[in-house]
């Protein structure tokens, strides 16, 4: 498979560090030292006014629904495709805008899209988990993919809990990929899950989430640089090979701890995380998308996708830039 198109979507209310203040004790200092964020984009919550219409999902950029969307219309006016031409659309959220149905239908009605369809939740290493099953579907016959990672995280936030609120944010990426003829870009994957681990970051039906954070903070940076590892592996390539790293975009000691393990020097990393926190299934295309329209991806060049969440999941990805030009 190789890429034909990209594109993200933020909503337009920038919350600062500053503006934290207001809810919890806290500074600007303590937070960009701790995390690296200076300010988050949010669709809901205290700072959004008015709020947002909880469905149907089809006004402004309020909802998990209509990030995804405008996410995906962008990469598919890349692409030069429509949505009738799509074969399947991966849309990976830890925040949907419902219970039922799942949040791609109502984004594949807004894209025109009559293929398949699902949402996919693997908390913050969801898009790469979306990307290894595209790469699934496209070798089982399929010839195009839309993979989206959205989120309103901002909806799942306690914002009186000053030692985690301060951490997400909400947007959405995407990537088209289609097939093409010979081995494809997707050159080793690895996914994984510990279950036992989920007390250590959860949110039940209708509380905010709860987190251990030093301990995911721990975890979080043995099992990605494993699976990074393993996937540079059975790709036969080193990071030597990598001219690009994109983590999940947590916190940034987390980033430079994983990088520095890995022996990657900081200006092969892509990050966003002080524009936008962690915004879990949304951040590896957004700092991706970012980084290719900053013009830091070449044809050819080899990327290191890795990232972690809830569950505890991990998830990473050797892939190498093609790009399908209309
Ligand atoms: N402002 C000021 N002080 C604070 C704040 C705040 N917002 N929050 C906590 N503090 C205080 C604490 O009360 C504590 O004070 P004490 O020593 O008097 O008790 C002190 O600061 C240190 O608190 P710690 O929780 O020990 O701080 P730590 O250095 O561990 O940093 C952090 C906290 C940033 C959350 C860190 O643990 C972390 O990044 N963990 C990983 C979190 C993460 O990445 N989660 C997402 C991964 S999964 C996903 O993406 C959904």
């Amino acid at each position: 498979m190789a890429v034909s198109g990209w594109g993200s979507a933020l909503p337009p209310t920038v919350v600062s560090n500053d503006d934290l203040t207001t809810l919890f004790e806290t500074s600007d200092d303590w937070i960009f030292e701790r995390s690296g964020i200076r300010e988050r984009r949010a669709a809901t919550g205290p700072f959004v006014d008015p709020p947002p219409p909880k469905l149907p999902p089809e006004s402004g950029l309020g909802t998990t629904g209509t990030l995804a969307t405008e996410a995906a219309r962008v990469a598919l006016e890349r692409a030069g495709v429509s949505g009738a031409e799509v074969s399947a659309l991966i849309l990976c959220t830890t925040t949907p805008d419902q219970l039922i149905p799942a949040n791609s239908a109502s984004v594949a009605a807004a894209l025109g899209m009559a293929g398949g369809a699902m949402d996919l939740n693997a908390a913050c290493a969801g898009f790469t988990y979306g990307l290894v099953t595209a790469a699934g579907l496209i070798s089982a016959g399929a010839d195009r993919v839309v993979v989206v990672g959205a989120e309103t995280l901002t909806r799942a936030t306690n914002w009186q809990d000053r030692t985690n609120a301060f951490l997400f944010g909400d947007g959405a990426g995407a990537l088209v990929v289609e097939a093409v003829p010979g081995d494809g870009s997707l050159l080793g994957w690895d996914l994984g899950v510990d279950g036992s681990l989920v007390p250590l970051l959860y949110a039940q039906h209708g509380s905010g989430m709860v987190m251990r954070g030093r301990e995911v903070f721990r975890r979080a940076v043995l099992a990605t640089v494993e699976s990074a590892k393993a996937s540079l592996e059975r790709a036969k390539l080193t990071v030597d090979d990598i001219a690009l790293f994109v983590p999940h975009q947590a916190n940034i000691r987390i980033m430079q701890a994983v990088a520095e393990r890995l022996g990657l020097p900081p200006e092969r990393v892509a990050s966003v995380i002080e524009r936008t926190g962690n915004t879990s299934s949304a951040s590896i295309p957004l700092a991706l998308v970012d980084a290719v329209e900053g013009g830091r991806v070449s044809e050819g060049d080899n990327i290191l996708l890795a990232g972690f969440g809830a569950g505890m999941t991990w998830a990473s990805a050797v892939w190498r830039w093609q790009y399908i030009r209309r």
